[in-house]
This record gives C-alpha cells, structure tokens and sequence, in this order.
C-alpha cells in the first residue's frame, strides 16, 4: 500500500515537471528565434528600442480577435516600417519553415 502511494506521488511529480519543462521551453524557444533572427536588435519583450517591446505589441492588441492574422501577415509580407530616426526600411521575416510554428511563436508574443 505504502509503496503504491508513493509510486503514484513519483508519477504525479513527473508529470507536473515535464509538463513545466515544456512551458520554460517554449519562452527559451521564442527568446533564441528573436536573437537568431536579428530580432533584438530592434525590439525586446520588455523594452521599446526602435521597435515596440513585444508587452506593447500584445497590449495593443488585447481583445482583437484578428491580432494573429494582423501579425501573421506583419511577419510574412516584409511591410515597410518606420524606425525611430525617421528612416524606413522593410521589416524583416522571421526564418520559421512552416506557418504552424510562426503562428505559435505569434501567439507567444500575445501572451506577454
Ligand atoms: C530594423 C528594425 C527592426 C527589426 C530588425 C525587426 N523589427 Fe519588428 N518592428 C520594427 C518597427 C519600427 C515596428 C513598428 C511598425 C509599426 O508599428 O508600424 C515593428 C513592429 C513589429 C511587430 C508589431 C507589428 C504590429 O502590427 O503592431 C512585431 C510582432 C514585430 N515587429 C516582430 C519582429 C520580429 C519577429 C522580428 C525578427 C524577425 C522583427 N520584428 C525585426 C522594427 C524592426
């Protein structure tokens, strides 16, 4: 009796860790996207640069049912944009190989 309790403890445990590994590495996943497509070099989570920080991208599109068909597009359409020196310039894509993972890593950015 003793044993199988704790044996059904081990496997609760096993599932409540896998599942926040899973979590932490989707953030980790977003984060090296962001840097191995030059990304950060105009924008972060946090902080605008010449780019908005990723939290006001999401909080401008709290409650708007078309926010990931706006950033789908956005990401895959290279729209001019301009940059705080006055400068335009087109906006780069992201390296992502099929529409599924962007659509995910869009979501990601929503979420903040
Ligand atoms: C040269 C600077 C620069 C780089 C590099 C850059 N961005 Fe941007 N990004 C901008 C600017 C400027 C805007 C604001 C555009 C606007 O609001 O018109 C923007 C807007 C955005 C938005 C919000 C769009 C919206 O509809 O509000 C997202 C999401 C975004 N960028 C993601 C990315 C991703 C992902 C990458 C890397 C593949 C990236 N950006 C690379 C400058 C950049």
């Amino acid at each position: 009796m003793r044993k199988t309790l704790s044996q059904f403890l081990m496997a609760l445990c096993l599932v409540f860790f896998a599942d926040a590994a899973w979590a932490a590495l989707d953030a980790s996943t977003a984060l090296e996207v962001l840097k191995r497509n030059d990304c950060t070099k105009c924008h972060s989570t946090q902080k605008s640069k010449n780019g908005p920080a990723y939290v006001k991208v999401a909080q401008k599109y709290k409650g708007d049912p078309k926010a990931e068909e706006k950033l789908f597009k956005h990401l895959t359409s290279n729209p001019k944009v301009k940059l705080a020196d006055g400068t335009e310039e087109e906006h780069k894509k992201t390296d992502f190989k099929n529409d599924d993972d962007l659509r995910e890593f869009i979501r990601w950015i929503l979420s903040l």
